[in-house]
C-alpha cells in the first residue's frame, strides 16, 4: 500500500535538508576563504560565513514553528521520505558539492587567479543548490499557509541570490580576466574587446554595466 505523505511533510524534509546543507557550508567556508588569494574573494567568503550562521538560526526558528503545529502524519512519513531521499539527516547533495570544492582547494595550481576562479565556480554551485532548495521550501510554505515560515525563507533566499550575484560580478569583472592571462597567456580577442568596451563605458561604474559585450563561459549570470 502506498504511504500517504503531503506537501507539509515535503516541507519538513526540505527544511532538514537545508539545515544539514548550512551546517556543512559553515564547516567548509573557512577552508575556502583560506584557499582564496584575491582579497575581495576572501572577504566575500568570510562575509558569507557570517550570513550562513544567521541562516542556520533562521532554520532553527522554522523548525520550532513546524514542531509547534506538527500533524500526526509527520512521523509516519519519515521512513518513506528516507527511502526516497536517502537515510540519515545529512544532505547528500551538499556533501557532494563540498567534496568537489575540496578537491579544487587541495590541488596545486601555478596560478592563484585560476585557483580563485575555480573556487568561485565551486561556491556558486553551492549557492545555486541553496537557491533551489530555499525557493522550493518557500513555495511549499506558501502553499500550506505557513506565512511565518514563508517570510523567514524569503529572507534567506534573497541573501543567497545576493551572494551569487556578488560572486558572479567578481568572476566576470576581475578574476576570470586575471585567470585568462595568468602565466603570460595572451588575452583572447574577446577579452581585448571587453577591455576596450570597458574603457569606452563612461555612463556607469556598476559591476553589471562593466561586463562583457557577450556572455562568458564558465560562470552563469544570476537573475
Ligand atoms: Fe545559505
Amino acid at each position: 500500500m502506498a504511504t500517504f505523505i503531503n506537501l507539509r511533510n515535503l516541507l519538513e524534509h526540505q527544511i532538514e535538508d537545508l539545515y544539514s546543507a548550512e551546517e556543512q557550508i559553515i564547516e567548509a567556508l573557512p577552508k575556502m576563504a583560506e584557499g582564496a588569494t584575491d582579497r575581495e574573494l576572501k572577504k566575500a567568503l568570510n562575509t558569507h560565513l557570517r550570513i550562513t550562521r544567521d541562516q542556520k538560526k533562521r532554520l532553527d526558528q522554522i523548525r520550532k514553528i513546524l514542531k509547534k503545529n506538527a500533524g500526526e502524519e509527520s512521523e509516519n512519513s519519515e521512513g518513506f521520505l528516507e527511502r526516497i531521499f536517502g537515510g540519515g539527516t545529512k544532505c547528500k547533495g551538499m556533501e557532494g558539492l563540498i567534496k568537489e570544492g575540496n578537491k579544487v582547494l587541495d590541488e596545486e595550481m601555478e596560478s592563484t587567479a585560476v585557483k580563485d576562479a575555480a573556487i568561485i565556480a565551486a561556491a556558486q554551485k553551492v549557492e545555486h543548490y541553496e537557491i533551489s532548495g530555499y525557493g522550493t521550501a518557500r513555495a511549499y510554505a506558501r502553499e500550506v499557509g505557513l506565512r511565518d515560515v514563508e517570510k523567514l525563507l524569503a529572507v534567506t533566499l534573497k541573501e543567497e541570490y545576493t551572494s551569487d550575484k556578488m560572486l558572479n560580478a567578481l568572476a566576470l569583472n576581475k578574476i576570470n580576466l586575471k585567470a585568462e592571462t595568468s602565466g603570460g597567456t595572451k588575452a583572447s580577442a574577446f577579452t581585448a574587446a571587453r577591455k576596450q568596451a570597458s574603457k569606452k563605458s563612461t555612463s556607469s561604474t556598476t559591476a553589471t554595466n562593466r561586463t562583457a559585450p557577450r556572455k562568458t563561459s564558465g560562470t552563469k549570470r544570476s537573475r
